[in-house]
C-alpha cells in the first residue's frame, strides 16, 4: 500500500523518489487533454474578485508559498503576501478591501494556521485550503479545499507535498490569469512544464549516488553550512537550508545571495559549505559574483544550476524548464543532499530529534 516503505530504508528518500508521480498525478487531476486548468470554477470565481492574496502556512508550506507569491504575481497579476501563520494569528496583516486567504498545509492540522483561518471566519474573509489531507481540519473550516493528491507523507521532513504545494500553486495562478485575461498566464504551457518537471525530477532522483558523494565528501564532515540564491531561488535556498538542518543537525542558513555580504560573510571560512543556485538568467552573473567573493575566502562552494546557464565547472546542472517552476527541480538535489548528509551520518532520517510530523499546539 501506498504508507508502506517498499523497500526503501527510509520514507523520506521513497517520497523523493515519487515526486515525478506527483507532479504526472497533478497535472491529470487539474489539467484537461488540451492543457486548460479544470480546478472548480467557483474557487476560481471568488479568487479572482480578490485585489490580494494573502498565503498564510508554517515551515516547508511557508517556503511553498513564497514561491506561490512569484507565481500569482507572474501568472494572475494579483499582489500576494505570504505570511508565518503564528504570526500572523495575533499581529494581523493590514488588509486591503478585498482579501482571499490561502493556507498551504500538508496535514491540515497545523495549530498556528487553524488561529489564522479562525480569524478570516469571524471577518468574513474567503478562504482556501491547499492540503494532502481530505477531511482535515483547515479543509474542513475554510470555504474551499484543493487537494495536494500527493499520497501519504511519512517522513516528518517534507518533500513531494512542497513539490505538490508548488506545481497545484501554478495551475491555480494559471486558472486565475485565465480568468483575468493576463497574457503570461495564456502563454504559459503548464501541462508541458510539469511533464518536464517529472522528467527532469526522475533524471535527478536517478542521479542520486552524485549528490550522495557531494554530501559526504563537503556536508557531512562540517558543523554548519549556507544555501544562497535570488529571486525564487531564494526561496528554495530557504527550503533547502531548512531541509538540511533539520534532518542532519548541520546549522543552515538560506539567504538572497547578495545579503551574504552585508554582515554575515564573517562566518565563512575554510571548507564552509556554500550552496548556490542558479535559474534566473537576469540575476545569474550577479549571483556568480557572490559566489567568488565566499570562494575567495575560502568557502567549498556547490553550485546548482540550470542547463542553460551552465558551465563547465558547475557541480549539479538541470535540466531547463520554466523559471517559475524551476524550484520543482532545484529542490530535488537539496532534498537528496539532506537526506543523504542525516543518513551517511547514522541519524534516523525519517524521525529528526525534537520534530513532529504535525504541531497541533501553537
Ligand atoms: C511541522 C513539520 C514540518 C511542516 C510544518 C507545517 O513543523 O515538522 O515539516 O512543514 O509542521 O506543517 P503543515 O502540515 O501545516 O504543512
Amino acid at each position: 500500500n501506498a504508507a508502506s516503505k517498499g523497500g526503501y530504508e527510509f520514507y523520506m528518500l521513497k517520497e523523493i523518489d515519487e515526486q515525478p508521480a506527483v507532479m504526472r498525478r497533478l497535472s491529470q487531476d487539474y489539467l484537461d487533454e488540451d492543457g486548460e486548468p479544470t480546478v472548480d470554477p467557483k474557487i476560481v470565481n471568488a479568487i479572482s474578485k480578490a485585489d490580494h492574496l494573502y498565503i498564510f502556512a508554517a515551515g516547508t508550506s511557508y517556503h511553498a508559498g513564497l514561491v506561490g507569491k512569484a507565481l500569482f504575481e507572474n501568472f494572475a497579476n494579483i499582489p500576494t503576501e505570504v505570511g508565518y501563520a503564528s504570526e500572523a494569528g495575533y499581529h494581523f496583516p493590514m488588509m486591503s478591501k478585498h482579501p482571499f486567504f490561502i493556507f498551504l498545509t500538508q496535514s491540515g492540522e497545523t495549530a498556528d494556521s487553524r488561529v489564522v483561518l479562525q480569524q478570516a471566519i469571524k471577518r468574513h474573509i474567503p478562504s482556501l485550503t491547499m492540503t494532502n489531507v481530505e477531511g482535515s481540519t483547515l479543509s474542513r473550516e475554510a470555504d474551499y479545499t484543493m487537494l495536494l493528491n500527493a499520497g501519504p507523507e511519512i517522513a516528518v521532513a517534507s518533500t513531494k507535498a512542497y513539490t505538490a504545494q508548488i506545481a497545484l500553486q501554478a495551475i491555480l495562478a494559471k486558472a486565475l490569469g485565465e480568468k483575468l485575461n493576463v497574457k503570461a498566464a495564456k502563454d504559459f504551457q503548464l501541462k508541458h512544464e510539469l511533464a518536464i518537471a517529472a522528467e527532469g525530477m526522475q533524471q535527478i532522483v536517478d542521479g542520486k549516488e552524485k549528490m550522495e558523494k557531494i554530501s559526504k565528501k563537503y556536508l557531512v564532515p562540517s558543523r554548519n553550512a549556507f544555501y544562497i540564491g535570488r529571486g525564487i531561488d531564494h526561496a528554495v535556498a530557504l527550503e533547502g537550508a531548512l531541509k538540511l538542518k533539520e534532518v542532519s543537525y548541520i546549522q543552515t542558513e538560506g539567504f538572497a545571495a547578495a545579503e551574504l555580504k552585508h554582515g554575515t560573510i564573517s562566518l565563512i571560512e575554510k571548507g564552509t559549505p556554500v550552496i548556490a543556485l542558479i535559474n534566473d538568467p537576469v540575476t545569474a552573473d550577479l549571483t556568480r559574483g557572490n559566489i567568488e567573493e565566499v570562494a575567495s575566502r575560502g568557502a567549498s562552494v556547490i553550485t546548482i544550476v540550470s542547463k542553460k546557464l551552465a558551465n563547465k565547472n558547475d557541480d549539479i546542472v538541470l535540466p531547463n524548464i520554466d523559471y517559475y517552476l524551476s524550484p520543482l527541480l532545484t529542490v530535488v538535489p537539496a532534498q537528496l543532499l539532506a537526506y543523504y548528509a542525516s543518513k551517511d551520518k547514522g541519524l534516523d532520517v525519517d524521525k529528526p530529534r525534537n520534530l513532529a510530523k504535525s504541531v497541533t499546539v501553537e
